[in-house]
């Protein structure tokens, strides 16, 4: 059996993709300067494996956390890790989620621009409202997005891991609808391939387009977080309210918008 038939496509995901220290310190900070003290319990949409709630439980014994996806693969695989008494899994679709059967949080995340899976307007209002409806008052809805002229061209680009390769490939941008099509393929040592392993069709939603929405369905304000430049100019993992950012090739920033105390 090869190294990409023995592959398990989620365990290299995580590895490969995600960041959860960050984006739970991210959180807990914007929280913190708004109330004086970190989320108690949050929401993560488009969870996948749920890393990021399960992360998010582990910095107090005091958290809970529910994690929505649609697909049952990845939260089957999230109940095998384990130790998720206060993570709950819901199987369903971010349109349909919250109150009463998912209780309203401190914090609703969506991460790793996974709502650009909603490509029309009035899917992602739909989805923004009813993600306010999640909240308590005073609560926040954190959107991480990315941006930046990379984002339209196409091509592959390879980040050596030690025991696999992990290949993000840009397979096609049409600027006149914004539409993105993407795909993370795993290489290993033993020359074989785990090709599509994730695919994704997204619409690029621009910064400016998601806070005019947020307005829209009854945000109080939106705030944006931008990435500090760091000493090699590669961004320095911090977040900090901006309101006027360079023009950089590729970036990654956090909308988040509140609803109103
Ligand atoms: C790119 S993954 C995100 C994984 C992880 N949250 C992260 O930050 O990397 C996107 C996930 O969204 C889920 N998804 C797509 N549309 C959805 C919807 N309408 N409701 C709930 N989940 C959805 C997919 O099943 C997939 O697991």
């Amino acid at each position: 059996m090869s190294q990409a038939e023995r592959a398990d496509r989620f365990a290299l995901y995580e590895r490969a993709v995600q960041e959860p220290a960050v984006q739970v310190r991210v959180v807990e900070d914007l929280f913190r300067a708004a109330h004086g003290r970190p989320p108690a319990d949050l929401r993560e949409d488009f969870a996948g494996t749920a890393l990021f709630a399960r992360t998010f439980v582990e910095g107090d014994p005091a958290r809970r956390a529910w994690a929505v996806d649609l697909d049952p693969a990845p939260l089957a695989w999230a109940r095998a890790r384990g130790a998720l008494e206060r993570v709950t899994l819901v199987e369903g679709d971010v349109l349909d989620v919250g109150p009463p059967a998912v209780p309203a949080v401190d914090v609703v995340v969506a991460l790793n621009y996974s709502f650009f899976l909603l490509a029309e307007r009035a899917h992602l209002r739909a989805y923004l409202a009813r993600a306010r409806e999640g909240l308590r008052p005073g609560g926040a809805l954190v959107l991480e997005v990315a941006g930046g002229p990379e984002l339209q061209e196409r091509g592959e680009e390879a980040t050596d891991h030690g025991d696999f390769t992990f290949v993000w490939d840009q397979v096609a941008f049409d600027p006149i609808h914004s539409r993105a099509r993407c795909a993370i393929h795993f290489a290993f040592p033993d020359g074989s391939e785990l090709r599509d392993a994730f695919t994704y069709e997204w619409r690029v939603w621009s910064i400016v387009e998601l806070r005019e929405l947020l307005a829209e369905v009854g945000f109080a304000r939106s705030v944006v977080l931008w990435e500090g430049p760091g000493a090699d100019g590669e961004g320095d993992r911090t977040f900090v309210p901006c309101e006027r950012a360079p023009a950089e090739e590729a970036w990654i920033a956090y909308v988040v918008g509140w609803r109103a105390p």
